[in-house]
């Protein structure tokens, strides 16, 4: 027993001594030591993962940059930057570009990494490769017809759910996108639309991205990712068949269809090209995330995850804009004049004419700014010693830029908070603004895949909605900013409904 006290007393002492050591050290001899930031978040990265479980890890960086200037360090190995500049030197070097750190993108471990997540640049490249076709100008175009087919689908039971009462927009822009995205991917909808209901497994996805920020906190501590992985792969067993088991007859009835030219397309060649691979459909579900799987809001780690990502994103900004332009019906009958005075009948409302449309284009990208996907960063560890705004920064640190902290600096915007689509038109009163801070995609080799498909799909809908509706609040004053209102949960927004009044106006 005395012994058995004595080895746990022994213990404990040395745990103290390895803990004070390394608080001094963190503090004092660590190569960031002389980069500010608060005394806990530069002795441990304790603060930094309970900012991620309370949800407040996004605002947190805004106002530490307001309190410590635009170079904090928000980790005891990672530096924040609130500075344009950042952007190329982290992301847009070409060969130099900073890698992604497997802290954050290695999660859940035990998936397979895709184009989004792997932080090797030849797979990397190799996926990227394969799939840029498919997003190219020439595809974009072919994929019109589709997301104006689910588009026209939308108007038409919109225009009849209009006249029970509220409709919950928030849900209708999760159906056309997931529909849209399904058709593009797959060959065929899931249906969202015809049912008024998310499919089994879209509603399983996005219930199973909610806890990827917590995952991903968990991730960034070597020890304790070692001994929880293991456990999380044998607890997510039974839900993965299940997934799997759900998408596998999509994946199949694709399969039989051969050669088409979809967005699914070049992962069958990609995999066919492999020994052995070709009938995998195991393999191609997993990396079926690749194409849909919009890194939209970051860490997309599967199939499941980046499927809704992809949906989620641009349904969130539409369900953003949709808020933003009730809160202020000036902007509103702006955007109503412009759309309505552009097109005779709903027949005519193209993508080319769509992206003509300077104010709708300004409310998008307003929108982008002000609720990016969830802001928050794209983190990467610098493999070599580094230069970032001028400053140096020693290899082995983490270094990240947090967008929805860019984007509400007072220093680079002019009235950060509010709704101004006319800083995005050149605007004397917006002069100041740094409109190279705006990178709703990101940058470099990693930037967003389907940012033109996303920007096309919003700008589209968004127009046939505001030709097709006087769009306003209910009765509920709740829902007045929606969009400052909105649940942080660091990899995705947990949004609240966003019930509108509809009037038909054709
Ligand atoms: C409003 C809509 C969207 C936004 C704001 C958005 C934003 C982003 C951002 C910021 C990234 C970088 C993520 C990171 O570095 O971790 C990204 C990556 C990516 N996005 Fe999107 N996205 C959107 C829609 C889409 C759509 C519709 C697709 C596909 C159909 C898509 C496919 C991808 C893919 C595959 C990547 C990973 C690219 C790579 O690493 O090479 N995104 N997206």
């Amino acid at each position: 027993m005395d012994t058995l006290l004595r080895i746990a007393g022994l213990a404990l002492a040395a745990t103290l001594v390895y803990i004070a050591g390394r608080v001094v050290y963190n503090l004092y001899f660590h190569p960031l030591a002389e980069f500010p930031g608060p005394l806990l978040r530069r002795i441990s990265r304790v603060p930094w993962s309970l900012a991620v479980l309370k949800g407040t890890a996004v605002f947190d960086a805004a106002r530490l940059h307001n309190k410590y200037g635009p170079v904090v360090r928000v980790a005891p190995n990672e530096l924040a930057f609130q500075d344009p500049r950042a952007w190329k030197d982290i992301m847009g070097g070409g060969v130099s570009e900073i890698p992604k750190w497997i802290g954050m993108y290695g999660v859940p471990a035990f998936l397979p990494p895709h184009v989004q997540n792997t932080t090797s640049k030849d797979h990397h490249r190799a996926l990227r490769k394969a799939l840029s076709p498919g997003f190219s100008d020439s595809s974009l175009r072919a994929q019109e017809p589709i997301m104006a087919k689910y588009i026209d689908l939308l108007m038409r039971r919109l225009k009849a759910k209009s006249q029970d009462g509220p409709v919950n927009i928030e849900l209708w822009y999760r159906y056309v996108v997931f529909d849209i995205i399904c058709d593009l991917a797959f060959g065929e909808s899931l249906g969202c639309l015809e049912s008024d209901g998310l499919h089994p497994w879209v509603a399983a996805m996005i219930d199973g991205a909610k806890p990827m920020g917590f995952l991903t906190a968990l991730n960034m501590y070597p020890i304790l990712a070692a001994v929880v992985n293991p456990i999380l792969a044998f607890i997510a067993k039974g839900p993965m068949r299940l997934n799997t088991e759900m998408v596998k007859p999509l994946v199949e009835r694709r399969l039989r269809a051969g050669d088409r030219s979809d967005l699914i397309n070049p992962l069958i060649k990609l995999h066919e090209g492999q020994p052995g691979a070709g009938s995998n459909t195991d393999e191609l579900i997993a990396n079926a995330t690749v194409i849909i799987g919009a890194g939209a809001e970051t860490s997309v780690a599967n199939l499941e995850d980046a499927l809704s990502n992809s949906g989620r994103n641009s349904a969130s900004i539409l369900t953003a804009v949709t808020s933003l332009l009730i809160d202020h019906p000036e902007k509103s009958d702006k955007l109503a004049a412009e759309v309505r005075s552009a097109f005779a009948s709903r027949d005519s409302i193209t993508a080319d004419a769509v992206s003509r449309l300077p104010y709708l284009v300004a409310c998008i990208d307003e929108t982008l700014r002000l609720f990016p996907q969830t802001g928050a960063p794209s983190l990467r560890l610098t493999d070599k010693r580094a230069t970032i705004v001028g400053i140096p920064v020693p290899e082995n640190t983490v270094v990240g830029i947090w967008p929805w902290a860019l984007y509400r600096a007072a220093a680079l915007w002019t009235d950060p908070d509010g709704f101004h689509p006319e800083r995005f038109l050149g605007d004397p009163s917006f002069a100041n603004d740094t409109r190279e801070s705006f990178k709703p995609f990101f940058t470099g080799s990693r930037d967003c895949i389907g940012q033109n498909l996303a920007l096309i799909e919003m700008r589209l809908i968004l127009a046939h909605m505001v030709f097709s509706f006087d769009m306003k609040r209910t009765a509920d004053s709740s829902t007045k900013g929606w969009v400052h209102k909105q649940k942080n949960l660091f990899i995705v927004w947990e949004k609240s409904p966003f019930p509108v009044e509809l009037v038909p106006v054709v």
